[in-house]
């Protein structure tokens, strides 16, 4: 039976989250993030559709706001909007899992099964003596609340691994279907360099898996090891999707540090064949992203609003720490990926404030136009200004943005600068007292534009800038408390604004 033998450490962990979830005010936590029921939240994980409900699980630590031995936390929704938090699915609680439960996905098998497959962390004594953790491949099987662990786990080993390919990093299986009813999964490597690497794997069942083949090697593009990777097929073009560690800044594409990678291409048994690559995000805080088709067929991404760099910051009092992005809409347009929020998130928009066509420069206040749980649509146009001048001078000097979540001295700043065809968000004076990276930058693209087109969601302290209909997408998160709600507009340089602004509820 499923879930029959609940673990010693799973039945303690869902006391526990049960326990300390209510001391945590529901003002607290924004509204349409998802944050852990309680303690830590990395990435997302066995995002998936399952009897009629939308499934998010998420790396979870319930006993600390700090990362340790990594349990799964649960969620459901029937419209990626609101989600009710169900009890801990899986514990470190195997011989084979005991040092973590780290990031898988998940699927329904044809019996009506809900399948989690997750890299199972342990110990294994070296040839040198030395002990170190390894990390092999584990299933979870359920009813979509209780799952037990399979028997025979783990079911990709690390004699399973192609040669060269290591085992201690060797996790994060992504699983689908394939048409005919079997099942792929990729699953990240790297070599004894660290250059990252996406292997397949197949089986006629979910339960036996065989190496097929390795689908891409880094060769140093990319950063080092990757984690997390996602395959699917996109409005026509193949999708492989990693977040690599250890990236060397590009230009304004990638940054230092943990990133994520988008690349398009052509996929056969010969591997990926990469036509185009680009961020998922260009914001502070994203990393580890996941999709899935939803029952539409359309593909829907979830990231973990946090990174590796700052995740060590907070205070060690805070009740929970981190959280989700909105379930975004990806599309391919014109060869390029635009990101959108869930249409969902449109019946939660309540009391429009609209103002159109408003001439200003320096300062603009509007009536109504404040909160930190907002949805904000922006226009920023210069066309009336540029009227008669060359095309060299378009936009020449201009710079306009918003302030937001402003009071007590804090705000965030938003700021596109045309001449540089640059989106800027800065974080600076949120009201925190660490000393770390608070501003990045974006490039829009070439072409000089007398119009940019926001729409910008605020959630407490999640920020999402979704820019020029998705095609650059900036999430942040602010420390400055909830009654910093002010907002204001800028701009150096006569510009015309339009601002259809909604409360979320
Ligand atoms: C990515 C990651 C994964 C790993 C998990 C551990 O953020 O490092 O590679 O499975 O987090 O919590």
């Amino acid at each position: 039976m499923i879930g029959e033998n609940i673990s010693v450490e799973l039945q303690k962990a869902r006391e526990y989250e049960k326990r300390e979830a209510g001391k945590i005010e529901k003002d607290s936590r924004p509204k349409f993030h998802l944050t852990p029921m309680t303690g830590w939240c990395n990435d997302p994980n066995g995002f998936c559709f399952y009897k009629g409900q939308y499934h998010l699980f998420y790396q979870y630590h319930p006993y600390d706001s700090f990362w340790g031995p990594m349990h799964w936390g649960h969620a459901v929704s029937n419209d990626l909007v609101n989600w009710e938090y169900l009890c801990c699915a899986i514990a470190p609680d195997m011989p084979y899992d005991n040092k973590g439960c780290f990031s898988g996905s998940s699927i329904e098998l044809k019996d009506g099964r809900h399948l989690l497959m997750y890299t199972g962390v342990h110990e294994e004594v070296q040839s040198d003596g030395s002990i170190r953790d390894i990390q092999e491949q584990c299933i979870a099987v359920g009813d979509g609340v209780n799952y037990t662990k399979y028997e025979q786990n783990p079911v990709i080993r690390a004699c399973d691994l192609p040669e060269g390919c290591s085992k201690f990093d060797f996790r994060d299986p992504k699983i689908f279907s394939y048409e005919d009813g079997t099942y792929g999964a990729v699953i990240v490597s790297c070599d004894s360099k660290s250059d990252g690497r996406v292997l397949l794997y197949k089986s006629d069942d979910g339960f036996n898996w065989k190496f097929d083949h390795i689908i891409d090697v880094n060769n140093s593009r990319f950063g080092k090891i990757w984690e997390c990777p996602d395959f699917f097929t996109l409005d026509g073009k193949d999708v492989l999707m990693i977040s690599p560690c250890d990236m060397k800044a590009f230009n304004l594409e990638y940054h230092n540090g943990h990133g994520t990678v988008f690349m398009t291409g052509k996929n056969s048994p010969s591997g990926f064949k990469i036509e185009s690559d680009r961020s998922l995000d260009y914001g502070l805080d994203f990393y580890a992203p996941a999709t899935i088709a939803g029952p539409d067929g359309k593909r829907i991404l979830v990231g973990w609003m946090g990174n590796w760099a700052t995740c060590r910051n907070h205070d060690s009092k805070q009740k929970y720490f981190g959280q989700m992005t909105i379930p975004r809409e990806l599309k391919i347009k014109d060869g390029d990926l635009y990101q959108m929020p869930v249409k969902e998130i449109d019946s939660r928009r309540k009391n429009l404030h609209r103002y159109t066509n408003i001439v200003f420069e320096d300062i603009k206040v509007l009536d109504g136009v404040k909160g930190r749980f907002v949805d904000l649509d922006v226009c920023f146009d210069f066309e009336e200004q540029i009227k008669g001048r060359i095309k060299e001078q378009k936009n020449a000097g201009a710079v306009c943005g918003l302030k937001i979540a402003c009071g007590n001295g804090c705000y965030s700043t938003l700021c596109w600068r045309p001449d540089e065809r640059t989106f800027e968000i800065d974080r600076s004076h949120d009201g925190s007292r660490i000393d770390q990276l608070s501003a990045r930058k974006c490039y829009l693209g070439d072409e000089q534009k007398s119009k940019i087109v926001l729409r910008i969601i605020i959630d407490l302290n999640c920020v999402e800038v979704f820019i020029n209909g998705g095609k650059q997408v900036m999430s942040f998160c602010i420390d400055s408390a909830a009654d910093a709600d002010g907002i204001e507009f800028f701009s150096r340089g006569s510009v015309t604004l339009s601002v259809e602004k909604y409360e979320l509820a």
